[in-house]
């Protein structure tokens, strides 16, 4: 998978090392450190894990840390099945869900740091408050104006069904969008390609009775047309989704109704 760097990378300063005293088959983890209550700048600290007695993932690696060796390291988890996306991290330079990372598919040591350009509340943990306010924008529900069939649910054949697929499996962990440069510099009003994933999610849903609306909504220079194609958001999906498609497909929609 390609990969990107992170440009704070080298700026910033090296912390403590926490050793694995008497183990033989070591791995480093150099972890993103920041707590805002400390008053001090972001460092980097080092464990030295023990891979004998550590699972297989990154996340087994970031919670054996947190239970023997630093109870102080701060991130989200929750399923460690790569189904809820709060274990979202940077990892060995890539976006990506630390649950489902091997972590013998890391050559040398393993770098750790929070989704790029999002703010950080404490270590590994991304501020999403603005990130989960853009996804309540574009209504992810279904809208109706005609009443329900009175003795079925509303129904949809295998194709429409179908065209669901490669949109309902997106997990909002954010990777792509905090992969996006578009969405670096202009996070604040361009949607992102999750969330424009997501927008295209409902749009395609053949139950859904307002498209005018939703592509009224978006038809705006900053929330869909920031998007320059660049690819990095559908390369870095841990779900193997591809939200530039997702945009194209929008794009495609508003040309065709003009
Ligand atoms: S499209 Fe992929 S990377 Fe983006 S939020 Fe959904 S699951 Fe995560
Ligand atoms: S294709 Fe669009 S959404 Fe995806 S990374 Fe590029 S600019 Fe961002
Ligand atoms: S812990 Fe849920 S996706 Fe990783």
């Amino acid at each position: 998978m390609a990969q990107f760097v992170l440009p704070i990378n080298s700026r910033i300063k090296k912390g403590k090392t926490f050793k694995a005293e008497g183990a033989t088959h070591v791995k480093r983890f150099n972890i993103y450190r920041w707590d805002p209550d400390s008053g001090e700048n972001p460092r980097i600290d080092t464990y030295e894990v023990d891979l004998d007695t550590c699972g297989p993932m990154v996340l087994d690696a970031v919670i054996k840390i947190k239970d023997e060796m630093d109870a102080t390291l701060s991130f989200r988890r929750s399923c460690r099945e790569g189904i809820c996306g709060s274990c979202a991290m940077n990892i060995d330079g890539t976006n990506t869900l630390a649950c489902t990372k091997a972590i013998d598919e890391i050559k040398g040591d393993v770098n750790i740091y929070p989704l790029p350009h999002m703010k950080v509340v404490k270590d590994l943990i991304p501020e999403m408050t603005h990130f989960y306010a853009q996804y309540a924008s574009i209504k992810p529900w279904i809208q109706t104006q005609t009443p329900p069939p009175p003795d079925s649910e509303r129904l949809q054949s295998k194709e429409e069904r179908a065209r669901l697929d490669g949109l309902y499996e997106c997990i909002l962990c954010a990777c792509c969008s905090t992969s996006c440069p578009s969405y670096w510099w202009n996070g604040d009003r361009y949607l992102g390609p999750a969330i424009l994933l997501q927008a295209y999610r409902w749009i395609a849903d053949s139950r859904d009775e307002v498209t005018g609306e939703r592509l009224d909504a978006l038809e705006d220079p900053f929330k869909l047309y920031r998007c320059h194609t660049i690819m990095n958001c559908t390369r870095t999906c841990p779900k193997g989704l591809n939200p530039a498609k997702a945009i194209a497909e929008i794009k495609k929609l508003m040309v065709i109704r003009r």
